[in-house]
């Protein structure tokens, strides 16, 4: 039990062979993958994954590379997911992020930063809608 959080190990990451790593460090850390699958976003729909952002100088940048190559996206459960997903992947700039975390060991850069997870309960429900049917959650 518990609730859900959608997480993307980003291009790069899957191209840099390092998703069973990463995969592996979030099952260790106590999340449970409800549903996952591997897939390429077009450019209108990493536009509309990252919707919120719309107004940010790095949008452009943001969808370009998110729609750059495979991604893998998966539904998390764990209890308080969202919290503490985002503490197992770290600060957004890898340079700041804590020793031990996802984007510490595998991200670049704040645009190549690896992996994504929701920011809150309202988000992680449009997330999982956004990725996955009715029937492929669980
Ligand atoms: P993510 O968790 O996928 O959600 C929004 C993304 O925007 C974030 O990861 C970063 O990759 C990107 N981002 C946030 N802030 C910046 C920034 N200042 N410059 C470039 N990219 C950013």
């Amino acid at each position: 039990a518990g609730n859900k959080t959608l997480t993307i190990i980003k291009p790069f990451a899957v191209q840099k062979r390092n998703l069973g790593a990463i995969l592996a460090k979030i099952e260790e850390s106590g999340f449970r993958f409800c549903a996952i699958k591997t897939l390429k976003l077009d450019k209108h729909e990493a536009e509309e994954f990252y919707i919120e952002h719309k107004e940010k100088p790095f949008y452009n940048e943001l969808t370009d590379f998110m729609s750059s190559g495979p991604i893998t996206a998966a539904i998390l459960e764990k209890e308080n997911a969202v919290a503490d997903f985002r503490f197992l992947i770290g600060a957004t700039d890898p340079s700041e992020a804590k020793d031990g975390t996802i984007r510490k060991m595998f991200a670049t850069d704040k645009t190549h930063n690896a992996i994504h997870g929701s920011d809150s309960d309202a988000s992680a429900e449009r997330e999982c809608d956004f990725f996955f049917s009715k029937r492929e959650r669980l």
